[in-house]
């Protein structure tokens, strides 16, 4: 038997080429040896964005930019988590066993906790407890958002996944989740839920830069190229990309701005490309005007066929409906056997 990996992103927003070198173009191939199920989390998304307006059509988005990236509905899994009613259900059962002590120390509740009330500082002694507990309800920290973790777990655990391809943003929510299958099958002395593990398919995990000189590519940093972007779009930002006066000495260190468009341009295109800049930066000849064309270039090498694919199966409502509602099938029939141990177990039984 395959292994069973799984993984989910929020729909909140266009994937990015992080996402993409991070994530999906992993996913693709992943696809071919493992029991892959890939899912849209838009139940996680009302954490943080409940808007009824955009959630829909951000859901649609991602299927499709999946679809366009190559993910194949023969091969994988795919489907929404809203559309698998045990997802919930099961939420409900496991937060019986989890503490609100660990979920409120969880840094990625934490931060959002903070932004929520608008407190800036991210040291970890500010008394972020005790502002949550003090607050009104207009002003408020929602519980969705503090049982995050537990919804996590159970996308993982219901579907008995093995590895989890996540970033390192969500190694914290890993370990939880390895914690709370740990405890309920201790708990109920069962073997019910493997402990899943973070995957790593091929290699040291990316991390993609923005082009705005600082961090990773991120869709709040607002430094992102989409993989759904219009081509004078992606231009655009490449040239705009930070840099600085450029190398003063043959052989200087790189600023980060320039190494970033490096690590870019390193993913993106031919070794004896990399080279030829490489070179020019080491002897002073580099423009960065030249290196941004060629950097736009590849990029749009990889994603013009991603969108010109994305555009046509948006368009393809009959499509996505039969791929999701498949992938809903699928992802039901497995979930539904382990909310029927686990109710088992819990000792809710029907009297009928
Ligand atoms: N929390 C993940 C993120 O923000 C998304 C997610 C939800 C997920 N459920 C998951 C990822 C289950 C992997 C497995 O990126």
């Amino acid at each position: 038997m395959k292994e069973v990996v799984l993984s989910g992103i929020r729909s909140t927003g266009n994937l990015h080429l992080g996402n993409y070198f991070g994530a999906l173009s992993k996913f693709v191939r992943m696809q071919n040896d493992y029991d892959c199920l890939f899912f849209i989390a838009d139940l996680h998304a009302l954490t943080t964005h409940p808007d009824p307006k955009s959630l829909h059509g951000n859901v649609k988005d991602i299927i499709a930019e999946y679809l366009a990236a190559g993910l194949d509905p023969e091969k994988a899994t795919i489907f929404v988590q809203s559309d698998v009613p045990e997802i919930p259900e099961l939420y409900l059962l496991l937060n019986m066993h989890v503490g609100i002590g660990e979920l409120m120390r969880t840094a990625s509740f934490k931060d959002k906790a903070r932004k929520a009330l608008g407190i800036k500082s991210d040291n970890d002694n500010d008394d972020i407890e005790k502002e949550i507990i003090g607050t009104d309800s207009n002003k408020r920290v929602n519980a969705g958002l503090l049982t995050y973790p537990t919804l996590m777990a159970v996308d993982i655990l219901i579907q008995k996944a093995h590895k989890v391809p996540v970033g390192k943003d969500q190694e914290q929510h890993l370990e939880l989740t390895r914690r709370f299958a740990r405890r309920f099958n201790s708990f109920y002395g069962v073997d019910l839920f493997p402990e899943p593990t973070n995957f790593d398919f091929g290699g040291a995990p990316v991390k993609v830069p923005g082009l705005d000189g600082s961090g990773k590519m991120g869709k709040s940093e607002g430094n992102c190229i989409y993989l759904a972007d219009e081509e004078k779009v992606l231009r655009k930002k490449v040239m705009r990309a930070v840099t600085d006066e450029g190398p003063q000495a043959p052989n200087s260190p790189m600023a980060q701005p320039v190494q970033n468009l490096f690590t870019l341009l390193e993913l993106t295109s031919t070794p004896d490309v990399v080279k030829h800049f490489t070179d020019a930066y080491a002897d002073c000849s580099i423009r960065y005007g030249d290196l941004k064309k060629q950097l736009a270039e590849d990029i749009l090498k990889i994603t013009l066929p991603i969108r010109e694919r994305y555009l046509e199966i948006r368009d393809n409502d009959e499509y996505i409906a039969r791929v999701v509602k498949q992938g809903a099938e699928r992802a039901r029939e497995r979930a539904a056997k382990t909310l029927a141990e686990v109710r088992d177990v819990m000792g809710i039984k029907r009297f009928w």
